[in-house]
């Protein structure tokens, strides 16, 4: 567990750097995990967030063939490249640039992820957030969001945020909602794109967990202006304001944050639950066909 700093009121600091490991997943998918590695194991109710991004198709090709999930939600937002998704309930959809996907495994899904393309880039992030504990056993549930339903709001000093989730608030007080809906955790996600010299200040809910991934650029993060570049997860500490600034170059982040649970977690793979008496009974509903 991260130690955030008990301040509930204030610019929220960089409470914390991470810097995410390669790794690879699926079938020999590269990947770089930032979130469920050793470096943090988990932020309440994140317990994974992978970028993935190649421009060499040996890096991606073998996509995700048939996985169970349990206990949780999956969260692809694609940047670039298609990828196709399959379930063993039959539904199938395709992943295109600038969209997400918010699946809810609740009791349980098998499905493939798999990439539509033979050349070219592929680069995007997949987060997965923890449902409670009351919530892990609900039906699956997708939500497939095209990019042109995720809004843009762009500022006159040239910032722009992409809403997936959660109310973004612009300089004027108009509020723009995300598409994403009903999600126990009551996140938000934004994409924000900075050009050289910009500032973006946004409220967040004081006791949300919340952290910003650097993807391009580098940032300078609150009050102490602490430094994140590239590649950099800066988790943030508790307070009711995130203020960035792009002081060097131009800058793009996404911006996650949602309701801590609280609530012991037990992963086993793509199965995450409260015990480990849960999670024997998924690998037992698994392997006896009940995810069916
Ligand atoms: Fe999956």
């Amino acid at each position: 567990m991260t130690n955030l700093s008990q301040t509930e009121t204030g610019i929220r600091e960089i409470a914390q750097l991470v810097r995410g490991q390669a790794t690879s997943d699926g079938d020999g998918v590269k990947l770089t995990r930032v979130i469920g590695g050793r470096a943090l194991a988990d932020l309440d109710p994140f317990l994974l967030l992978d970028e993935f991004g190649s421009d060499s198709s040996a890096d991606y090709i073998g996509g995700f063939p048939s996985h169970p999930h349990r206990g949780f939600e999956t969260v692809t937002y694609m940047l670039e490249g298609r990828m196709r998704h399959r379930d063993n309930q039959g539904n199938e959809g395709l992943l295109v640039p600038g969209s997400v996907q918010w699946m809810t495994a609740g009791r349980g899904i098998i499905h493939s992820e798999m990439p539509e393309q033979e050349e070219g880039h592929m680069r995007g992030f997949q987060l997965w957030v923890n449902l409670p504990a009351k919530d892990k056993m609900t039906a699956p549930r997708y939500q497939d969001i095209a990019p042109e339903r995720i809004p843009r709001v762009r500022s006159a000093n040239g910032t722009e945020v992409r809403v997936i989730a959660g109310d973004y608030v612009d300089v004027t007080g108009t509020v723009t909602r995300g598409p994403v809906e009903g999600i126990a955790t009551d996140p938000l996600y934004f994409d924000v794109s900075l050009p050289k010299g910009a500032s973006f200040e946004h409220a967040l809910a004081s006791d949300h967990s919340a952290f910003l991934y650097v993807f391009e650029g580098q940032a300078k993060i609150g009050a102490r202006a602490g430094d994140a570049i590239r590649g950099d997860l800066a988790v943030l500490s508790q307070g009711d304001l995130v203020s960035v600034t792009a002081a060097l170059a131009a800058t793009r982040f996404i911006l996650v944050a949602g309701r801590p649970l609280r609530e012991p977690v037990v992963k086993y793979g793509p199965f995450v639950m409260n015990s480990r008496a849960q999670i024997v009974q998924a690998v037992d509903d698994y392997s006896s066909g009940r995810f069916a």
